[in-house]
């Protein structure tokens, strides 16, 4: 069928249903809406079968809704309306949601419902929900109705009328009078479902040492306290903040726009109160949290460790999926210690969301010299990676849990295993940062994937799901779990990998095999002319990494689709190499 995507943005929701559409066949264009006649052009241009907003901030005029029908992704269960949907069940503490695929008519949301599919609502933030199990639950109702309305017999349900039985709730925006949090009064609890229903943004308002600032991110804490609204500590990164009864950490802050001024950007919380206030920074104690702390405690830490038998699990997850080159160090410090452990299996990553997105572009923007903290950066990463590659002694499998991009798909890629979530999207390529890319991916893409689809791969610069990830080699094992499935099935699978028989011999053979590839070419070498390249990226004359990336952290509006999109670009599955 031929289905015109139209959306406010190529963001995860788009980016999936645009690769699951595609993986099954269908002919796809994607107009990102910038008014209403460039999409009647799209229209005209394409003359799709079918429109699809799987993501739509503004609406479809109505000569291209009366003529077309237009489906539109509604991020909440039936009779739902309104521009916060999500924001709204996460703030009142709901328990379980939904997605509505419904007809795009007069009133907003309020058209024809052609499918819709329930999901739970785990306490976590809402951009995280909103990548798992909104995703997964939007699939299910896109699917659902694209093959309803390819069977041509099936007529969407209106909301009004006899047999309309849903609650109906038109909720206004959520705005920060609502958002914001009363430190002299608010439980934890509240404050953490206040903290989740504005992550990643737009975060809470608030003010700190006589500044307004938006808070991203939160986490109970169960040790530490103080007095309500006081930062009573640092860990990472992040702030700790008291509550009446017990404390919260927030690991990202970004500054409330000055009048006339560029537009502020989310970094981590204890950097980003050290920029601002300089000598005027309170000092705060920086409490580590254990490695492996008690299963029972309630804090946040971003790296952790443990070990089942003869797997260990290195769990790690950071905000965005961004690693500084303090996060990248630190993670190293935990692999050398997992891999002084006496286990045959190591398991990277596993737990929900992000798996990683590569070098942080906020902390690099941030820096005196950004082009510094790019190299920094990108040399960390590739330290780590150059270590998972040189794992010899055990197998190390990375549990991709959530979408990794850039140099975070291949880092999954330097592990002997892939094992991706199915809801998971792969975006292996560096080209739309303006950069050539590192991490060893000349030596673990090809080796994977074959030179020719590694050379596609990087170059097309579109969305992988899953299952087509596996299909060409990049992913080794689909897991079909829901997000909060994933990390005991992965346990479950890495105890079996372990216990199999061969596992001694499959380490032996691994080992023969980096000797041979090293001897054939240096892993050195790989990284030194991939470095060549990124540094002539950081410091050439002309490079547009610089500004990409400003504009990318300053979410600058997209006006136009990407230029892989533009037409001419259609949709095909990605080939074998
Ligand atoms: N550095 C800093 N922040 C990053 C990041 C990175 N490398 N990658 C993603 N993020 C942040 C985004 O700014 C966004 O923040 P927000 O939640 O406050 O809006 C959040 O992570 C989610 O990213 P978003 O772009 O909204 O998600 P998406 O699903 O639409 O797109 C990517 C995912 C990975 C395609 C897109 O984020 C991207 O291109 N990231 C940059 C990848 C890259 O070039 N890395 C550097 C080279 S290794």
């Amino acid at each position: 069928m031929r289905i015109l995507l139209v959306a406010s943005a190529f963001n995860s929701l788009t980016q999936r249903v645009f690769a699951e559409l595609g993986d099954r066949g269908h002919s796809l264009r994607v107009h990102l809406t910038v008014g209403d006649d460039p999409l009647r052009d799209a229209v005209r241009r394409h003359a799709p079968e079918l429109i699809v907003a799987p993501i739509l901030k503004a609406t479809i005029p109505r000569d291209v809704w009366t003529a077309h029908t237009c489906l539109i992704v509604h991020p909440g269960p039936l009779g739902d309306r309104g521009p916060s949907s999500l924001d709204w069940a996460i703030h009142e503490g709901a328990r379980s949601w939904g997605v509505t695929v419904l007809q795009a008519d007069e009133v907003m949301d309020g058209g024809a419902v052609w499918a819709h599919a329930g999901c739970p609502l785990p306490p976590v933030g809402k951009s995280d929900l909103y990548r798992n199990e909104i995703s997964d639950a939007a699939l299910e109702a896109v699917l659902r109705a694209v093959e309803r309305f390819g069977a041509g017999d099936f007529t969407p349900r209106p909301q009004h009328g006899e047999g309309w039985d849903a609650d109906d709730h038109d909720r206004p925006y959520l705005d920060q009078n609502v958002r914001r949090v009363d430190w002299s009064s608010d439980a934890t609890a509240v404050v953490l479902r206040k903290l989740r229903a504005a992550d990643s943004q737009p975060g809470v308002l608030d003010t700190l040492f006589g500044e307004e600032w938006f808070l991203h991110g939160g986490h109970p804490e169960d040790e530490l306290g103080g007095r309500p609204g006081e930062l009573v500590a640092t860990r990472a990164g992040a702030v700790c903040r008291a509550t009446v009864d017990g404390a919260v950490w927030i690991p990202e802050l970004r500054r409330r726009r000055r009048t006339g001024g560029s537009a502020p950007f989310k970094l981590p919380a204890a950097m980003a109160l050290r920029m601002a206030l300089g000598d005027r920074l309170p000092a705060l104690p920086e409490v580590p949290a254990p490695l492996s702390p008690a299963e029972d405690r309630r804090t946040w830490t971003d790296i952790g460790y443990r070990e089942d038998g003869p797997v260990g699990f290195l769990r790690f997850s950071f905000p965005g999926g961004a690693m500084s080159t303090a996060h990248c160090r630190r993670l190293l410090e935990a692999y050398r210690f997992a891999s002084s452990r006496p286990t045959s299996v190591l398991v990277l990553g596993g737990g929900r969301d992000f798996f990683s997105n590569g070098i942080h572009l906020n902390v690099i923007e941030a820096a005196a010299d950004p082009a510094k903290e790019s190299w920094a950066n990108i040399n960390a990463m590739n330290d780590l990676v150059e270590r998972i590659l040189n794992t010899t002694d055990r197998l190390v499998v990375a549990a991709v849990g959530g979408n990794a991009a850039a140099g975070g798909a291949m880092l999954a890629a330097a592990a002997d295993e892939v094992w991706c979530r199915d809801g998971a999207l792969l975006n292996p390529y560096y080209r739309l940062m303006g950069l050539y890319g590192s991490e060893y991916w000349t030596y673990s893409l090809p080796r994977r994937v074959g030179a020719a689809a590694a050379v596609r791969l990087t170059q097309r610069a579109m969305p992988v799901t899953a299952v087509m990830a596996h299909r060409i080699g990049l992913v080794d094992q689909v897991v079909e779990a829901s997000p909060q499935e994933f990390a005991p099935r992965v346990a479950h699978m890495a105890s079996l990998l372990a216990s199999t028989s061969d596992v001694q011999k499959r380490i032996a053979a691994k080992k023969a095999a980096r000797e041979h590839d090293e001897a054939v070419k240096p892993l050195a070498d790989y990284r030194a002319e991939e470095l060549a390249l990124m540094h002539r990226n950081f410091y050439g004359p002309g490079e547009p990494y610089h500004a990409l990336r400003s504009a990318f952290v300053r979410k600058e509006p997209v006006r136009r689709a990407p230029p892989h999109l533009e037409p001419g670009t259609e949709r095909a599955p990605v080939p074998r190499g």
